[in-house]
């Protein structure tokens, strides 16, 4: 699953760049959060630390706390979960003084839920956070002017099918002291979700905080297939960040004081499930890992040593149609991917798990055989390709980039308009869209809906220099079908540079005001993200 693109590679020639310069920098001195030279703030150089001495954190699985009554839905009782968002101390390695997060339930990433399909469920998210932010917040970014209280928060969850207004609009926030009680109905295909905060002006700032969580759907037919369960079925949570040398966190800025937000931040320091270079005892077996980028702006090319089989099983939204043999797995922010790895042939060996820029974490396989009773199925779930032609309307949205001023820090739009303009994408509930997503700039954007699944039509870079200066669409390649672990249904779609990334988006669920946005973090909050209306 090699991926052919040019600014895949030079993104990803940078991100090892910077990881270069991180390796021959003075030990616990690395820098590379710097706009211009009066920025340096020195930073904890992930090389000082002892590599795998913390065991790989697991989750702790939400316990509803009882049933409750569905608002509006007389007779319907389901679960229910109070979940509180607190600021915690949590130990990211074993070397480094406690770290101050903000947590869902009291660890970061937060409390994992462990659902049924069609099970649905209420959650009473509740702000138990400090009056103050601890992370540099830019006033100047749209929903976060001055006046706005600091901390606010509201919940999303990715990837869920749910009502609008348990969505978590990002002006739908609120303060420490309040709570809010979100029903997802879980009515959708067994995948794995994931919920964070989306607060509008600061979601990149709350997410590097630590507010973001696990949701696992489940059901019969997909338990039918025996693939690895239980404690053979992990997850793996990726993202990176700027630490001080005391350990604590580090978000960068820019060189004006008035204008601090980054276009773009690349942490030194990569943690798995919260913590960095964790090792993972495991058995000679099959074990099913379900893996989330959930970093700011960092694409992971995640891979492990030759020799090793890996198979993707399933994306975003669940299963592929079959397990897919990869030799990278290349995931955006937000992508997820279902991986079963077998260690039975690596008795007694220390396998690293790595990314172009880094290494990430080590498996630790014990030497004595066990029986593997679980299953790799040839064909796991049919998704049939959606025909084009059930589309009733294609849209052409660009991504856009532009210079707000001399000296001012770039931005970036989608079909160059900004958030608060008023609503032009109303597709009408049922029916179905082509969304041509035209990315005019040099960065991959991985853009998401919420609501809905869709699926990838094709990739075509085309001239965006000409489209822009002249109007005229040129396309310089003929049309790439997906990858093969592409092929299922996804909710994130990389959108490579100079490239038409063409999605075909069933839009069913609920008719209501949703948002569409690129999911790196600093993009979403300053503007690259537009709401949307599903109209009855
Ligand atoms: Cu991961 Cu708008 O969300
Ligand atoms: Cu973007």
């Amino acid at each position: 699953m090699e991926i052919d693109s040019l600014t895949t590679r030079r993104r990803f020639l940078r991100q090892s760049a910077i990881a270069a310069a991180a390796a021959i920098a003075p030990r616990a001195f690395s820098h590379t959060m710097r706009r211009d030279a009066t920025t340096v703030i020195p930073t904890l150089d992930p090389n000082s630390l002892a590599r795998f001495v913390d065991p790989l954190p697991l989750p702790v699985v939400a316990q509803p706390q009882g049933d409750r009554a569905v608002p509006g839905r007389p007779g319907e009782r389901v679960p229910f979960y109070r979940v509180p968002m607190r600021a915690i101390a949590g130990k990211l390695h074993r070397d480094l003084p406690p770290t101050n997060l903000w947590s869902y339930g009291g660890s970061v990433p937060g409390v994992m839920f462990d659902t049924q399909s069609d099970q649905g469920l209420l959650v009473e998210w509740v702000n138990e956070l400090p009056p103050n932010h601890f992370l540099p917040i830019d006033y100047s970014v749209h929903g976060a002017e001055r006046g706005t209280p600091e901390v606010r928060s509201v919940v999303h969850l990715h990837g869920g099918k749910t009502p609008p207004e348990s969505d978590g609009y990002p002006e739908d926030w609120y303060v420490p002291g309040q709570s809010r009680t979100y029903y997802y109905p879980n009515q959708q295909d067994p995948a794995l979700l994931w919920y964070h905060d989306h607060a509008v002006g600061i979601t990149r700032l709350n997410i590097y905080a630590g507010l973001l969580g696990l949701h696992v759907i489940r059901d019969q037919a997909e338990q039918h297939l025996q693939l690895p369960n239980g404690k053979y079925e992990v997850p793996l949570v990726l993202y990176d960040r700027h630490l001080h040398l005391d350990g604590q966190l580090s978000y960068p800025v820019s060189a004006d004081p008035a204008h601090p937000w980054m276009p773009e931040v690349l942490g030194e320091v990569p943690l798995v499930n919260g913590k960095i270079f964790p090792y993972l005892e495991v058995k000679p077996r099959k074990y099913r890992f379900r893996v989330l980028n959930a970093a700011n702006g960092r694409l992971y090319r995640l891979s492990l040593p030759q020799g090793v089989e890996v198979h993707q099983i399933g994306t975003d939204q669940g299963l592929l149609p079959m397990p897919v043999a990869v030799t990278h797995v290349l995931l955006a922010p937000a992508e997820r991917a279902d991986l079963v790895i077998d260690f039975a042939p690596h008795r007694g060996t220390r396998i690293l798990l790595s990314d172009d820029a880094f290494t990430l974490m080590e498996f630790r396989v014990s030497a004595a055989p066990v029986p593997d009773p679980s299953e790799l199925p040839a064909t796991l779930r049919p998704v049939p390709r959606i025909a084009e032609s059930s589309a009733v309307k294609t849209r052409w949205l660009t991504l856009d980039e532009l210079k707000k001023g001399v000296a001012a820090s770039m931005g970036m739009l989608l079909n160059k308009t900004p958030w608060h303009m008023p609503i032009t994408e109303k597709p009408v509930l049922g029916t179905t869209e082509i969304w041509e997503l035209a990315n005019l700039t040099d960065d991959v954007h991985p853009i998401h809906l919420h609501l809905v699944r869709f699926q990838i039509l094709d990739r075509r870079r085309f001239d965006a220099f000409q489209y822009v200066t002249t109007g005229t669409l040129r396309y310089s390649s003929p049309a790439t079908p997906p990858d093969p672990n592409e092929m299922g249904w996804k909710d994130t779609a990389r959108v490579n540079a100079r490239t038409v990334t063409r999605i075909i988006v069933p839009f069913r669920g609920y008719p209501g005001r949703y948002v569409w946005h690129c999911h790196n973090l600093e993009h979403e909050d300053n503007e690259m993200m537009r709401p949307y209306l599903i109209s009855n």
